[in-house]
C-alpha cells in the first residue's frame, strides 16, 4: 500500500480532504498530512492526526516528530537533516484542495511554504484537485496555470459542477469527491485495478464509406481518444477489445485490435463483439451518411464523373445495441458537436440512444477534438454533468472510466445500471 502524502490548501472544501484521508487510511495507505497556514482556518491539524496517527506539519521550520516518517515505518534514528524528508518519503503527493493561489505558486516555482517546497522538491508523481469559485477558476491566470502544470506532468482532477461555497452559487469550482480523489492517487500509482473482470469493448476511429475504388467519405476522427480509453482501460485491468476504424496509431501489448472500414463492417463486429461486453464505449465517427451504389472501379473524371452522389443514412449502430443491451452492461456514447446548444444535443442523444452516459465535446473550440492530442469534454449522465477542461486525451480516458466505474457502483448498490437507461433494460 502506498505512502500519500497530502496537502491541503485554504478553502471551505478543506473538510472534504478530511473525508479522503479517511478513505485512504480505510484502504489500508498510510497518509500523512501537511497544511498550508490559510488551511488552517478551516479545518484544524488535529483532525487529521487523529484519523492519519501522525504528526501534521505546516511550517518548515518546526521540527517533524516523526522525523519524516509514514505511519508505519519506522522513524529514523537521526533527525532529517531537511524538513523535506516527508516528501522524499512519499509514493505521491496530493494537494487538495488546491486554491488558485498555491496553483499559482506551483505553476511559478514559489517555495514560500512548507507545502509548496514539498512541491518544488517532490520526486514522486504530483496531483492536484483544483477547488476555488467558478470565476476563480475560469480566469485565464488559472487556466494557464493549470496547462503550465500539467505539461510538467502534473496530475490535475478537474472540479465538479455544483452548489459552491459562496451562499446561492452554482457553478464549476467543487473539489472532486473524497473517492474521485483516492480513485485519481491510486491510478496514478497504478495500484488500482477497478476494471479488473471486465470486458470492455472499444470503438475507435473514423468509417470511410466508398463512392468508389479509390474514394471515400469520411471524417476527421484519428482514433486517439479510443485507443487512450483502451489503453487506459487495459491498465486498469479490463479485458479489451478495440475494433479499430481507420486508425494509423500503434497498438499496445495486451489489447485485442479488430479492424474495420465502414459502417456496415464496424456494425457486423459490434454485433459479434457487443453480447460478451460488460462496458462498450462508443468512442468511433460513424459516417452517417455513405454513397447509395459505391462503384467498384475507379470513376474517371472524364468520361463518367457523376454530377452528384446519392447518400443513404447507416444505421445507427449505437443505438441498434443499446436496444439488446442487458442490466449487467455499461453503454457510453460520444458526440462532438459544433457551438452552441452541444449539451442539450448531447443530453437528447443520452435519452434518445437509452445510454448510461454521452461524452460530449465541442469541435468549433481550437486545439480540441478530431486529430489532436488534447480533448475538453463534458461527460453527461441522467442524474449528473461533469464538465472536463482540457487535458491530454489520456487524463480525460481516465476520467471517463471513474465514470464507468461510479455508474457501475450504483448499479451494483440498487441493482440497475445506475441510469434510467439501464433500469429498462433486459435482464
Ligand atoms: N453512432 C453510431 N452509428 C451511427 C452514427 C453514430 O453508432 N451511424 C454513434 C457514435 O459512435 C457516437 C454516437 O453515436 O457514439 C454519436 O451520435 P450521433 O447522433 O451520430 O452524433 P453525431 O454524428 O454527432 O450526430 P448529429 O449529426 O445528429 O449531430
Amino acid at each position: 500500500m502506498a505512502r500519500i502524502l497530502l496537502g491541503v490548501c485554504g478553502g471551505i472544501a478543506a473538510y472534504k480532504a478530511l473525508e479522503a484521508v479517511r478513505l485512504a487510511t480505510k484502504a489500508g495507505h498510510s497518509v500523512r498530512v501537511v497544511q498550508t497556514p490559510t488551511s488552517e482556518r478551516f479545518v484544524g491539524g488535529a483532525s487529521f492526526e487523529a484519523i492519519t496517527g501522525a504528526p501534521v506539519l505546516t511550517s518548515e521550520f518546526a521540527p517533524d516528530p516523526a522525523r519524516g516518517a509514514f505511519p508505519g515505518d519506522p522513524p529514523p534514528q537521526h533527525d532529517p537533516i531537511s524538513h523535506l524528508a516527508l516528501v522524499g518519503n512519499a509514493d505521491v503527493f496530493l494537494i487538495a484542495p488546491a486554491s488558485a493561489n498555491t496553483l499559482a505558486k506551483l505553476a511559478g516555482g514559489f517555495a514560500d511554504n512548507l507545502l509548496t517546497s514539498a512541491a518544488l522538491a517532490a520526486r514522486c508523481p504530483l496531483i492536484v484537485a483544483p477547488a476555488m469559485n467558478d470565476a476563480m477558476w475560469e480566469h485565464p491566470a488559472t487556466q494557464t496555470n493549470l496547462a503550465t502544470l500539467r505539461a510538467r506532468g502534473v496530475h490535475v482532477v478537474d472540479p465538479g459542477v455544483g452548489q459552491l461555497a459562496s451562499k446561492g452559487e452554482h457553478g464549476v469550482g467543487r473539489l472532486a469527491e473524497p473517492a474521485e480523489l483516492l480513485a485519481a492517487v491510486e491510478r496514478v500509482l497504478g495500484v488500482d485495478a477497478d476494471l479488473a473482470g471486465l470486458r470492455v469493448l472499444v470503438t475507435a476511429g473514423g468509417t470511410r464509406e466508398p463512392i468508389d475504388s479509390v474514394r471515400f467519405v469520411g471524417n476527421r476522427s484519428s482514433g486517439r481518444m479510443g485507443f487512450a480509453l483502451a489503453e487506459r482501460a487495459a491498465a486498469r485491468g479490463a479485458a479489451v477489445t478495440v475494433l479499430a476504424a481507420n486508425v494509423a496509431l500503434p497498438h499496445a501489448p495486451g489489447i485485442a485490435y479488430r479492424e474495420v472500414e465502414t459502417a456496415a463492417q464496424l456494425a457486423a463486429a459490434c454485433a459479434h463483439e457487443f453480447p460478451r461486453c460488460d462496458v462498450l464505449l462508443m468512442a468511433a465517427a460513424v459516417a452517417d451518411f455513405r454513397p447509395v451504389a459505391p462503384a467498384a472501379t475507379k470513376i474517371k473524371k472524364d468520361a463518367d464523373a457523376p454530377d452528384s452522389i446519392a447518400l443513404e443514412r447507416t444505421p445507427d449502430i449505437l443505438a441498434g445495441l443499446a436496444q439488446q443491451r442487458t442490466l449487467r452492461q455499461t453503454v457510453v456514447g460520444f458526440a462532438a458537436e459544433h457551438g452552441d446548444g452541444a449539451l442539450d444535443y448531447a443530453r437528447g442523444k443520452l435519452a434518445r440512444k437509452r445510454l448510461d452516459a454521452i461524452v460530449v465535446n465541442d469541435v468549433s473550440q481550437p486545439g480540441i477534438g478530431f486529430d489532436t492530442p488534447d480533448n475538453a469534454v463534458t461527460i453527461v449522465t441522467p442524474e449528473r454533468e461533469r464538465p472536463l477542461s482540457r487535458a491530454p486525451k489520456g487524463e480525460i480516458a481516465a476520467a471517463i472510466l471513474d465514470e464507468v466505474v461510479r455508474l457501475r457502483a450504483i448499479r451494483d448498490a440498487d441493482g440497475t445500471s445506475g441510469s434510467p437507461a439501464g433500469r429498462a433494460a433486459r435482464v
